[in-house]
């Protein structure tokens, strides 16, 4: 959409979902030429306390914002995205949306990984439909493709027309904190999709992009093998109490492979069975270099406490127990893994009537190489293709 078609500026955004991310991106909207305008949570606790924290003016419902608003960002819990961007496309809003972008919100007991597939890639073709249609943008929340090492390996990829080979991924930490984590019919999956989308989307965006520089097209996934386990869940499995346990129907433990449509490969990994706060890296090997792009922790800036008092509160770096010891602290909180970075692109691109980075076609892509990746799962990692939308 070209700017003339905006209704202000500064962009109007009107946040869903008033919690941990909702609060992020609020914060991360700092400095852009744009606006709160609103924010709505199914709470009316959570979004008045929102609203008088940020001075933002609090809806009962998506519906009832979009009226004020240009853009919808997203930061509900999964199981709501695609509601959401239904209501946002026909009201011919933009739409910057939280990960993981969309999925399968039924019961792992009642329904088979097939069905879950078809259903997802049903899904994925309306709504490529619907975007195109009412001409919105899509800013998909992919933190990874903004990290700043990430976007250091892009520069040395198109610059230098490197080949990537393989690359290796993964995020992982000790657990989600949100309680609704580990349910299937919320999350539509475990730690697959609610981490590994995280460097798979890292991945998927670093092979396309060497493909754009390269020949001018995309170079897209084509197949996945996968295996999930639920580690804590094993009769073996001894509770120290460090660890995340009790997810309902999701499994804690993940492993993608990956083959691209030029027959090269990366590996996912991501867990919930991670001690020491997030755990995230991207190393590409290719044919002129070799880079890793160390995420979480950055270490750039590593600070010393001697008593975890002394720095109580502070968000030094996320997912330690305690400010104290040796903290490899960002060097602002959502730096290094690309937070404070993605908002920057997703409103400059609506404003400037242009793709983000991490766009629509990513999310799909992404989406459905997890959803393929169940099936092969059930199967005990034999291949399964990715649908192609
Ligand atoms: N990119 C990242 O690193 C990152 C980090 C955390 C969360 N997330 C994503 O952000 C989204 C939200 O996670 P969170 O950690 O902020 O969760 P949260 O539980 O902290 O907050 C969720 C908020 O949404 C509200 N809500 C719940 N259902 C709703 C609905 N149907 N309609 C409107 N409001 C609703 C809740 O009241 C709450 O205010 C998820 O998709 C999650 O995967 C991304």
């Amino acid at each position: 959409m070209s700017i003339s078609k905006l209704s202000k500026s500064p962009l109007r955004i009107g946040i869903a979902g008033a919690g941990f991310a909702g609060k992020f991106h609020q914060r991360n909207l700092r400095h852009l030429p744009a606006v709160t305008t609103g924010v709505t949570s199914v709470r009316a606790e959570s979004r008045n306390a929102f609203s008088t924290q940020f001075n933002v003016p609090a809806f009962e419902s998506v519906e009832a914002m979009l009226p004020y608003i240009d853009v919808l960002d997203i930061c509900t819990p999964p199981s709501s995205h695609m509601p959401y961007i239904r209501a946002a496309a026909a009201a011919g809003k933009h739409i910057i949306v939280e990960k993981p972008f969309s999925g399968f919100f039924g019961s792992p007991e009642t329904n088979s990984k097939v069905e879950m597939l078809a259903a997802v890639t049903a899904d994925m073709h309306d709504v490529r439909e619907l975007v195109a249609k009412s001409g919105i943008t899509v800013g998909y929340a992919e933190n990874i493709v903004y990290a700043p090492s990430v976007q250091r390996e892009r520069e040395i990829i198109e610059t230098t027309k490197a080949q990537i080979l393989r690359m290796t991924a993964e995020e992982s930490h000790n657990g989600s904190h949100s309680p609704v984590y580990g349910i299937w019919s919320e999350q539509g999956g475990g730690s697959l999709i609610g981490k590994g989308c995280h460097p798979l989307g890292g991945v998927l965006y670093l092979k396309r992009k060497e493909g754009l520089a390269r020949n001018g097209k995309a170079i897209r996934p084509v197949a996945v093998s996968a295996r999930t386990h639920s580690i804590t869940k094993l009769p073996a499995f001894e509770d120290r109490g460090y660890l995340r346990t009790k997810y309902k129907d999701t499994e804690d433990y993940a492993l993608l492979h990956v083959i691209f449509e030029d027959g090269t490969v990366a590996d996912i990994m991501t867990s919930e069975l991670v001690l020491g706060g997030v755990y995230d890296f991207l190393e590409v090997f290719a044919n002129n270099h070799r880079t890793r792009c160390l995420i979480s922790p950055t270490r750039v800036c590593e600070v010393y406490s001697p008593n975890r008092k002394e720095m109580e509160g502070m968000e030094l770096v996320e997912k330690i127990s305690s400010n104290e010891g040796w903290i490899p602290a960002d060097a602002e909180f959502g730096w290094g893994n690309g937070q404070l970075h993605e908002m920057r692109d997703f409103v400059n691109a609506i404003v400037d009537g242009r793709q983000p980075e991490s766009d629509l076609d990513l999310a799909i892509d992404i989406t459905l190489a997890i959803y393929a990746g169940y099936v092969s799962a059930d199967r005990k990692g034999a291949e399964v293709e990715v649908p192609r939308i």
